[in-house]
Order: structure tokens, then sequence, then C-alpha cells
């Protein structure tokens, strides 16, 4: 089922044409609202029950693990994506002859920690550059049985360009590596279930398509790593931390399940209240929903675009949420400069704008921006 706009349930003046989730989701007017109730919270610290540090986080975990089609003992709460992609690094042995494959222009917190890691053994990172076809079958293309880790989106962040994962998940086990993948750019509006693509790691930041607070994001772990070494030796992830009269009788064991790799302090009262209440109302849209309702104001303006002869994405690599628009001679400067007049907010992206509309934005907007687009071409 369609889902109407929603632009009532954010704080959004209507003046504002905001384009861009894909940088930075406005808040639901009901996240903020947990946000505020929970900094209140803080001034009345004995209200704060030793099992809140827990049930909130629990509660978490399953809305996520629903949003992916997993169990809450798979997933653990963490800040950042690259603090994911260390988790996923600690756990995996590599050695001088095995390649990482990334994608050419993947985002800083999936390449640093790889180029590190290879450094320090001496193994070897490839940047899959795309020339003609998908980037499917440019990974695909790859494929060899050097290569021991696939660290990869399931849409490029700089233009939406969508990647077939269940096709390269089937053919990456073929030659037995591994599969980390970063959803930032696509979790929250483009379905995804672990039953079809069965990741090693997988992590996505809350603050985008999530709908979440920044400096929290999700880890997924596949159960061969449930005895895995998490990144940080914190107390909280012990076996029997919920005791707390107890901290001081230190335990080797950890908690059960992807709970050992949770960070310190995953019981923030402030982002974790914030997040459950936007991974509620996403669950109660549905993904599948969001997607569709998504694809329509992205159709909208991929059609206006081609219209105007501006590139987009071919067909195949359309992502429902988000695209990039290529001006062949450059962005115009003055185009940015009305953009920003009219309080259009967009990303520049090299000779492309990344438009990623969510439920806020109508279609009227987009008409709007495309009669600007179209007086500077
Ligand atoms: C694809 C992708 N991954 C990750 C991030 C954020 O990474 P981190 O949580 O490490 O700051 C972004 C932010 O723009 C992103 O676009």
């Amino acid at each position: 089922m369609l889902i109407q706009n929603q632009s009532f349930l954010f704080d959004i003046p209507n003046d504002i044409n905001y384009l861009n989730c894909s940088y930075m989701a406005p808040s639901l007017k009901s996240v903020s609202e947990a946000g505020e109730k929970a900094v209140r919270l803080k001034g009345t610290p004995w209200e704060i029950k030793a099992e809140d540090f827990f049930t909130s986080v629990s509660a978490l975990k399953e809305r996520f693990a629903k949003i992916i089609s997993s169990k809450k003992g798979h997933i653990a709460i963490i800040p950042s994506v690259s603090y994911g992609i260390e988790t996923a690094i600690k756990n995996i042995d590599l050695k001088e002859t095995d390649t990482i494959l990334l994608l050419k222009d993947q985002f800083p917190s999936n390449v640093y920690p790889w180029i590190e890691k290879a450094k320090s053994v001496g193994a070897k990172v490839t940047f899959l550059e795309k020339n003609e076809g998908t980037w499917t079958d440019t990974v695909l293309n790859a494929l060899n049985p050097s290569v021991k880790v696939l660290a990869l989106p399931n849409v490029h962040w700089t233009n939406g360009a969508r990647l077939n994962l269940e096709k390269i998940n089937k053919k990456r086990k073929e030659i037995g590596a591994y599969l980390i993948l970063d959803l930032t750019q696509s979790c929250g509006a483009l379905p995804f279930s672990v039953k079809n693509i069965d990741a090693d790691f997988i992590v996505a930041a809350a603050y985008k398509w999530l709908l979440g607070p920044y400096s929290l994001s999700y880890l997924y772990v596949s159960e061969d790593f449930h005895n895995g070494k998490p990144l940080e030796n914190n107390w909280i992830n012990r076996k029997d931390s919920q005791n707390f009269s107890q901290l001081l009788n230190y335990k080797d064991e950890y908690q059960s399940g992807a709970e050992r790799f949770d960070m310190g302090e995953k019981s923030n009262f402030i982002s974790v209240a914030m997040a459950n209440v936007a991974l509620e109302q996403i669950l109660n849209w549905g993904i599948e929903e969001i997607s569709e309702s998504l694809k329509i104001l992205t159709n909208h303006i991929i059609n206006l675009s081609n219209e105007l002869n501006l590139k987009t994405l071919i067909k195949e690599e359309q992502s429902p949420h988000m695209t990039g628009i290529t001006f062949e001679n450059g962005v115009p400067n003055k185009l940015l400069a009305d953009l920003k007049v009219n309080n259009f907010f967009i990303s520049v992206r090299g000779n492309s704008i990344r438009v990623a509309p969510h439920l806020y934005n109508s279609r009227d907007q987009i008409d709007e921006f495309f009669s600007i687009i179209k007086k500077h071409l």
C-alpha cells in the first residue's frame, strides 16, 4: 500500500525543500520528543533503574532485527560504521596473498579500516572501477580464488546505483569469500533480508534512512562469529553484568550471541530512546511500503531529468529512494545558488547532484525543483 505524504509527522517548515535524506534525516517530531524526555530523565537519576541499562537496548535490537529479518541475538549496538567494520576486521584472518574488494569512491568508513588492515598483513586492496555495465557485473567479474573479502554497500552512496547483493552473495560463497556490508544508504528505505543475503557482518548508521539519532549504528553479526572478539573490553558485555552488586566478580565469559560486540555505554538513554521511536515508526509504515512510495517520487525525478537530457542511472541500477543526476559540463554554479535561495537542499558529488527524497517530500516540490534546474540549462 502506498503511504501518503507524512510531512505532518516532521517539523520541517513549509518553505524548506529538503531532498537530502542521504546526508541526514530530519527527526520525526515523536523522535525529538523522546529525546527531550530522555534528556530530562538525567535530572532525576534515582528514577533510572539497573534494568533500564538493558531493556531499551534490547527492544531496539528486536526492532532492528525485524527490519533485516534477523533475530535480536544477532544484533549489537555500536557508535559508527567504522566501529562495525573494525569489529569485522578483528574477527577475520587475512594473509599476504588475500585480496579485499571495494568499489571505487566507496564511503571512507568502509575503506580506511581495510587499507590499514591490508598494510599490516601485506594483503591487497582492489578498488573496482565500473566503466560500462553495472556494479554487480563489475563485482562478479572480479571474483577469483584470491578474493577473501567483499566489503560493499547495497547502493553506491554517491548516486544510489544499486548492487544485486543476492547474485553477489551466491557467487562469493563459491570462492569462500567473506561478505561485509555497509547498508547505511539503504537500510530503512530498501527492503533487505539476511534470509536472502546471509552476509557475515552488516552495519548501518541510524541517522539517515533509519531516521534515528547521530552516533548510533546497528551491527548484525552472523552466528559463525558469535564466539569472536569484541573491539573493546567493556563491563556490560561480560556475563551477568545485569547483577550490579557482582560487577567486581570479574568474568572471562561474555553475554550471549552478538551482545559481546556492543559498545561501552550502549545504554545511552537519549539516543536509544530516540532510535526506538524511529524504528517503531518505520516498522509501522513497513519497509516495502516506504520503498514503493519513495519510488514514485524518485521515478518522477528520473523522468523529469531525462526530459531535460540529464543523465541518471540505467534502469537495472536504479534505487527507489535516491538518484544522481549528471550534468555533462558540470553542475552550473548559478543553479546551486538559485537552489539555495529557494531553500532546496541536495548534495553535490563531482558533476552530479544527489537527490534523496523521503515521505515528507511532495511531487509539487520536485516539479518546482526542476523548474529551477530548467532555467540554468
Ligand atoms: C555509505 C555510508 N556509510 C557510512 C557513513 C557514516 O559512517 P560513520 O558512521 O563511520 O561516520 C556514511 C555517511 O555519509 C555513508 O554514506
